[in-house]
């Protein structure tokens, strides 16, 4: 691998460098020969040959000196690799820096300037500066820079390294990805300056826009909203007509920061943490379906925080161009003017559209001089001009920014900037009509509302005391469902002004308002957002006592009933057990369903096995901290697992109800601060009008991998496909590898068909998590049990699958297990949006049956 090939290397290096001596200069009677190197002054780079593969081929590259991860930063040879090591780096008589080999004619590489006589007649010196800039001066007093590598960058943005263009000089800055992590040669995707319209930065893959960052705002691009952090860079932006370039610098130079283009097609931002010795993602686009060019075609807006709508939607005034195309949600088609339009007439105006990323504009035309109402009347005046827009957002926004003809590629963040769509009359009236409707809502909740609930308070007291009155001061029937096992959770009385008294539940669940709702979690912003999944999005939220919750926010496709909703709710909220999320409370609003569960700060399970957070938006520095994972020695994951079992088996047969889950996966299991887990999201499928007992359904809700085969193909699910979901998800426990890495890495077989491989040959504990500390005879004997187990649950026929009461059985005690058969089947996701795999991959399983395909496993 490329990582280990370098750190090799350096080891290699490092050793040399002992013994030799380096320097990070050389003059033109001296040459760096295959063995030698440049070390830059303070040791920070290092200059060299090296070999990224087996396959022997020697490049120039220069690399971090003390750094172990990707760490060559530049390629010199990247298009004619040395079959050999005879390479050696030197000036030529005409003052180019050349690579050459004795064993080839013709030059390696070469510099190719062609430089003035005077230059040439110079004594040109070379240094490798510590910045990571090779630089060839014209002589020794390196007055005068003939080349340097800066100029002509590989796949890594450096601090203080331009990328751009210049016009006069026609120049241009631009990096371009390895073709393989092994293989540095110009791959396919390119991060470069476009000229056309008003100038922004653009991500090619395949020579077609990936992604964009939108035009320059005056303190960021329009696409990366967390670039106004500026607590770790200096960002310097030229765009003076000739020259268009963004140049970054470290306020800690002692922080190394690189942005790469990586081959997969992403650019991605890392931070070299030296107490940890490990590189950070700070952050990766395209990252979200929204990032990429063009989601929603030309005029569509991508929205990807619609909880409960589809993330594309057309800007106001237009509709799907394909409108059949459209519901199956292929949006390329975009959209076009509503049918009877009367653009270029009497009375037309502009609606504005809040947080977004502005359209691709390399069809606009921009005046830094011109005041947003003068933009206003320019664009009215030009019947071609479709969209306005303030150029900068300093100042509250100066400039404009016009564009003439379609919009492409606009989303919403939720700092975004604001844009003015241009619409005819009648559409004009529809909006304002709309917008004084919302208006006058605003009005009810913030005049009306204390002194309804005042009202409201006046009432409840009055109907207390007469209801105690009556009964003979008997005391009310506690509004809250108690827990005795749990007494520190036991919640206080609630506030009576967040509760929604016209809608009293029977089973005494409280049901909130929205608007108490929407203050918990400061409107269902962003950064309180915990995650999406299938059935929604849920949210981190404060009650006005202090209590804190998590709200989810149920998307659409719950196809029941407001009554059969809340009856439902009502039987869910009576499932209790110490491993399953317990439910505080309702709301059932204006078309929202929202659920409000008990918060536990331990996150998921997922995040301390995979070391992930997942990750839904792109708010922060993302984290990847594998560290978490030592955390759970055995003892704690063979408890997990058994709590798992415990609360499903509750859900299968103890409850009255009978629920099936439908969607455990890691991501499911929460963990308390006693690391106990608890099972979440069980009943959903309940709630939101699925199938109620077994049966088959054409809408298959789950998560790739997790999903058992009969369920996948068939969509016939049963008790038994949870025992399948729970073997999946205690394999995961026990090797600490997910099951859709199998997929990603494209391999012939599962997680499941790995394990019984293994098991067959008796080499079980080679795939078992290393950091299960696994030294004692009994927890080996455990850990096979387990896996046993595991394999028991995954069989391919359900009736062979065991019970959970059976699991937890053979958890608990010292039984002889039946022997296995075979997992029969791998099922592989076809990509067909060529998306990376990313965390909405999970509500997009849930939606289309036809994105899984299956592969007879042998
Ligand atoms: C090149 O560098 C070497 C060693 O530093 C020095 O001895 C030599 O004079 C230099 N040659 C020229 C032409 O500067
Ligand atoms: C390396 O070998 C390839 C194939 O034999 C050849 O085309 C190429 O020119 C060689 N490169 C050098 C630098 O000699
Ligand atoms: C090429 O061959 C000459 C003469 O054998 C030798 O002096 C020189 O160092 C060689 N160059 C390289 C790059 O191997
Ligand atoms: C130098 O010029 C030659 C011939 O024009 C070309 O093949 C080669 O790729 C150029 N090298 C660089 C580093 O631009
Ligand atoms: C690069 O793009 C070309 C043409 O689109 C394609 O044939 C080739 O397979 C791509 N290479 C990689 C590494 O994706
Ligand atoms: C810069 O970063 C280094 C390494 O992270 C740290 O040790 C040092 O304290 C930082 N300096 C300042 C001024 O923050
Ligand atoms: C590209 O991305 C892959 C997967 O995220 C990663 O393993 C690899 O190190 C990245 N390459 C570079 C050059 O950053
Ligand atoms: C859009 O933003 C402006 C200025 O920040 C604000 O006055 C307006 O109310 C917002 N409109 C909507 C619909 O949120
Ligand atoms: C920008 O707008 C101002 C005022 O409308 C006008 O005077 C000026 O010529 C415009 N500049 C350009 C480059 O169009
Ligand atoms: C409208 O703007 C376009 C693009 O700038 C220009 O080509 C066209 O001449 C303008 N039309 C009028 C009537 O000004
Ligand atoms: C908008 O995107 C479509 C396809 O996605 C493309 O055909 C069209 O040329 C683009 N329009 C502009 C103005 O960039």
């Amino acid at each position: 691998m490329r990582n280990e090939t370098v750190l090799l290397l350096i080891l290699l290096l490092s050793a040399l460098l002992r013994s030799g001596s380096s320097s990070d200069t050389f003059n033109a009677t001296q040459s760096i020969r295959d063995a030698d190197v440049l070390v830059s002054v303070g040791e920070t780079f290092v200059l060299g040959f090296f070999s990224p593969s087996d396959s022997g081929q020697r490049f120039l590259g220069i690399w971090y000196a003390r750094v172990s991860g990707p760490t060559v930063v530049w390629v010199a040879n990247r298009e004619n690799p040395l079959n050999d090591s005879s390479g050696a780096l030197s000036v030529d008589s005409l003052g180019n820096l050349i690579i050459s080999s004795n064993n080839s004619a013709s030059l390696v590489w070469s510099t190719n300037n062609s430089f003035l006589p005077a230059e040439v007649n110079s004594s040109p010196v070379v240094q490798l500066l510590d910045s990571g800039n090779l630089v060839l001066y014209q002589d020794v007093d390196k007055k005068v820079i003939l080349w340097q590598s800066f100029d002509h960058p590989a796949d890594t943005q450096l601090p203080n390294m331009k990328i751009g263009y210049k016009k006069t000089s026609s120049r241009t800055w631009s990096i371009t990805s390895w073709r393989s992590y092994d293989d540095p040669r110009p791959g396919n995707c390119t991060y470069m300056a476009d000229p056309t319209g008003y100038p922004q930065m653009f991500l090619y893959k395949d020579g077609a826009p990936h992604w964009r960052t939108g035009p320059w705002t005056g303190s960021r691009w329009s696409g990366i909203p967390e670039m106004r952090n500026k607590y770790i860079f200096n960002v310097f932006f030229v765009n003076d007509g000739d020259e268009f370039s963004i140049t970054y610098t470290m306020i800690n130079t002692s922080i190394l920061s690189t942005l790469v283009v990586n081959e997969t097609g992403t650019v991605d931002r890392m931070n070299w943490i030296e107490q940890e010795h490990r590189w950070t993602p700070m952050y990766s686009a395209p990252g979200e379906p929204c990032d990429y060019y063009n989601q929603c075609g030309p005029n569509g807006l991508c929205d990807p925080y619609k909880a409960d709508q589809y993330m594309c939607s057309c800007f106001p005034g237009f509709q799907p161009r394909y409108p059949n195309h459209w519901s199956l949600r292929d949006t390329t088609g975009g959209c076009v003017r509503n049918t009877g339009a009367s653009i270029c007439q009497s009375g037309e105006g502009f609606v504005s559209i809040n947080n977004t990323k502005l359209p691709d504009t390399s069809i606009a035309q921009v005046n830094m001089t011109m005041t947003l109402m003068e933009c206003e009347s320019a664009c009215l005046r030009n019947c071609s001009c479709t969209a306005y827009a303030s150029a900068t957002e300093s100042g509250g926004g100066s400039g404009c920014l016009m564009w003439y003809g379609e919009l492409n590629d606009s989303r919403t963040f939720n700092i975004g900037q604001q844009i003015y769509i241009r619409v005819d009359a009648a559409e004009l009236a529809r909006e304002t009509k709309m917008n004084s409707r919302n208006g006058d809502k605003k009005v009810i909740p913030e005049i009306m509302v204390p002194v309804l609930a005042a009202a409201f308070l006046l009432v409840l007291v009055f109907v207390i005391l007469i209801i105690r009155h009556r009964r003979g001061g008997r005391r009310l029937p506690a509004l809250w469902p108690r827990t005795p096992n749990n007494p520190s959770s036991v919640a206080k009385p609630l506030d009576t002004k967040e509760l929604d008294r016209t809608s009293k539940s029977d089973a005494g669940l409280p049901s909130f308002k929205l608007s108490s709702v929407a203050d918990f979690t400061d409107n269902f912003s962003l950064s309180n957002r915990l995650g999406v999944g299938g059935f929604g999005t849920v949210y981190k939220g404060v009650m006005s006592d202090g209590t804190e919750v998590a709200v989810k926010r149920l998307s659409e496709f719950s196809r029941q009933g407001d009554e059969e909703f809340k009856n439902e709710v009502n039987l869910i909220a009576r499932l209790q057990h110490r491993n399953l999320v317990r439910m505080l409370g309702f709301c059932l609003e204006d078309n929202e369903k929202i659920l409000v569960y008990e918060y536990l700060p331990n996150k998921s399970l997922d995040a301390f096995l995979f070391g992930w957070l997942t990750l839904s938006n792109w708010v922060g520095p993302i984290c990847l901290d594998k560290s978490k994972k030592s955390l759970l020695d055995w003892r704690i994951r063979f408890d997990i697992l058994t709590g798992v079992a415990r609360g499903l088996m509750y859900l299968h047969q103890d409850s009255r109800l009978r629920v099936i889950h439908r969607d455990l996966k890691a991501s499911n299991v929460l963990l308390d601060t006693a690391m106990q887990p608890k099972i979440s999201d069980f009943g959903m499928a309940r709630m939101c009008g699925g199938d109620q007992s077994e049966g088959t359904t054409n809408r298959v809700v789950g998560t790739y991998g997790y999903m058992s085969p009969e369920y996948a193909m068939e969509g016939v699910f049963s008790v038994k496909s949870d025992v399948y979901s729970f073997g999946i998800l205690l394999l995961e426990i026990i090797s600490g590898k997910k099951i859709s890495s199998y997929y990603d890495e494209g391999s012939s077989t599962n997680l499941a068909g790995h394990f019984w491989e293994l098991w067959k040959g008796g080499r079980c504990m080679e795939i078992v998590d290393e950091s299960i500390a696994v030294d004692e005879p009994h927890s080996w004997k455990e850990v096979l049990k387990c896996i046993q187990i595991g394999l028991l649950c995954v069989q391919e026929l359900p009736t062979d699958r065991p019970t959970m009461s059976t699991v937890v059985f053979m958890l608990g005690n010292e039984t002889v297990l039946a022997s296995p058969q075979q997992p029969a089947y791998t099922i592989r996701k076809k990509n067909n949006m060529g998306t990376t795999n990313n965390s909405s991959s999970d509500s997009a399983a849930s939606i289309n049956q036809a994105t899984i395909s299956i592969i007879e496993g042998r």
